[in-house]
């Protein structure tokens, strides 16, 4: 009986909404105040493992708190554990930044909280991901016969897309599966011995296997070496395999180099293999017409996969796939229960583009962040990138006792501290462990590392709205002058 009587809800809604808006008015306040100076919070936290956990109680509230409460609490425990991608010392892995558009498109998707699975449960999300996924498409210079979806990461649309790579070879695998069939040869992917992890998961995931992804060596420029794919391929059909796939990457994720795209898309047409691009990173540099050249040959793709939250100055989670033969991915992924049929028409619904149900309203911040923006807002950023990129690569390039361990094409920069009388490699990684240690422990720089070639290797990534000439020239003085005051 007592489950029957009715509930008053938790706050009355007119309290709610009143509580609402004098809250949202001091976090918008408390936004634009950070936004313009992030830099006043160490960019790396000065935390230890379970410094937070240890702050938070083990058990949610019983009764409601008041959001004074909540506020504190952010600020004096979450706060200090915060890795700042916003400030502008920040050029570890990928450096990136959303941005104010981003953040008011983001606080409206979360008012409206609509799931965009179909078509009817909100035309709108639909049909504006359609629109923004069509300028993009447009922008990255994609044949009109393409087709976009939104995804969260680029780990998932490539995933999605190799689902679509499997479908394509008509075995009857999302209906048989693979396991048992004596006549199917192992499926088998090719990507360079530089792509991203997320190809070798989605391999995991499909069931094809990490040993049947096949890493091709690469040349001195970290590309995927063309002759080396031919032959890997040509052994394969020998060996009985099933070559079915490649991944080419445009802006790897340890040098942003670009694979030769036009090339393997010509070994794909003949071999009859789906080609998937990595452009997660690097798509953003496809923008400008003066890097276009490295693209030549991505509208040879089957399906190319670019992430606006990398250097797009999108809020995560924002990743763009886009496929030559939606057919294909559809094919590959419908499923409609009886529940969610409908009879609306010739309408897009998202839900058979992958694997997620529900989606999130996404196409609203990119929406917010192009038209505010403008294309040439965007172009101009990331020119702006590559220009002090390249810059910090000159001085490095001029200096003895540095030196840059791959080209720059884009705007992250990989260097080593290599003084001119130590030669071995055990004692260079230490050296540039230790620099990497203390730039990351000053509180104004995070950088991070990779190994290229047995070489110990920085990274000094650049894509953050706020890095500027200047922000690079303090981290090149900070940087020359802890080699010169400390490991020596
Ligand atoms: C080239 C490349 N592809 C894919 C990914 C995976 O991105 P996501 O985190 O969106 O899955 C990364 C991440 O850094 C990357 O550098």
């Amino acid at each position: 009986m007592e489950q029957l009587r009715s509930q008053t809800p938790a706050i009355p809604v007119n309290e709610e909404a009143f509580e609402f808006e004098e809250t949202a008015r001091r976090i918008i306040q408390w936004i634009a105040a950070y936004w313009t100076t992030p830099s006043k919070y160490p960019v790396f936290p000065q935390c230890q493992p379970g410094d937070i956990k240890k702050k938070l109680p083990t058990l949610p509230p019983q009764e409601g708190e008041p959001y004074e409460c909540i506020l504190n609490d952010f600020e004096s425990i979450i706060l200090p554990g915060i890795t700042h991608w916003n400030h502008p010392g920040f050029m570890a892995y990928f450096g990136t930044t959303g941005s104010l558009p981003g953040v008011l498109g983001e606080t409206l998707a979360a008012a409206l909280n609509v799931n965009g699975m179909l078509w009817r449960t909100s035309p709108a999300a639909t049909e504006l991901e359609e629109v923004v996924l069509e300028w993009i498409r447009a922008l990255l210079q994609l044949p009109k016969e393409f087709r976009g979806v939104l995804t969260d990461t680029a780990s998932v649309s490539t995933l999605v897309a190799l689902t679509a790579a499997r479908e394509s070879l008509g075995l009857h695998i999302r209906e048989k599966g693979m396991a048992g069939r004596d006549n199917l040869g192992a499926l088998r992917l090719y990507c360079s011995d530089q792509a991203h992890s997320s190809v070798e998961k989605a391999a995991i995931v499909l069931g094809i296997g990490q040993e049947n992804v096949c890493k091709i060596p690469t040349d001195d420029e970290y590309r995927m070496v063309i002759s080396a794919l031919e032959q890997a391929v040509h052994n394969d059909r020998q060996r009985g395999y099933l070559p079915f796939a490649v991944v080419a990457t445009a802006g790897t994720t340890a040098t942003t180099s670009v694979d030769p795209l036009a090339a393997i898309a010509a070994i794909c047409a003949r071999e009859k293999l789906w080609l998937h691009v990595d452009a997660a990173y690097g798509g953003a540099a496809a923008l400008l017409p003066e890097k276009r050249s490295l693209f030549q040959g991505l509208e040879n793709a089957d399906s190319v996969v670019f992430n606006p939250h990398k250097w797009m100055f999108t809020q995560s989670d924002c990743s763009t796939l886009f496929v030559r033969q939606p057919r294909i991915l559809k094919q590959a992924f419908s499923l409609i229960p009886e529940y969610l049929k409908t009879d609306d028409g010739d309408v897009t619904n998202f839900m058979d583009w992958g694997i997620q149900l529900g989606r999130r309203f996404r196409a609203l911040k990119l929406w917010f962040i192009l038209r505010r923006y403008g294309v040439e807002g965007i172009r101009g950023m990331i020119r702006e990138h590559c220009r002090i990129a390249q810059l910090l690569a000159t001085w490095i390039d001029n200096t003895d006792d540095f030196e840059r361990v791959a080209p720059t094409p884009f705007s992250v920069v990989c260097f080593r501290y290599h003084p001119v009388h130590v030669d071995d490699e055990q004692r260079l990684k230490q050296l540039n462990e230790n620099l990497m240690q203390k730039l990351n422990e000053s509180g104004d720089f995070f950088i991070s590392s990779t190994i290229l070639r047995g070489k110990y290797t920085l990274r000094a990534a650049v894509g953050n709205a706020r890095t500027t000439e200047e922000t690079v020239r303090n981290f090149w003085e900070r940087t020359q002058e802890i080699a010169r005051i400390h490991l020596r």
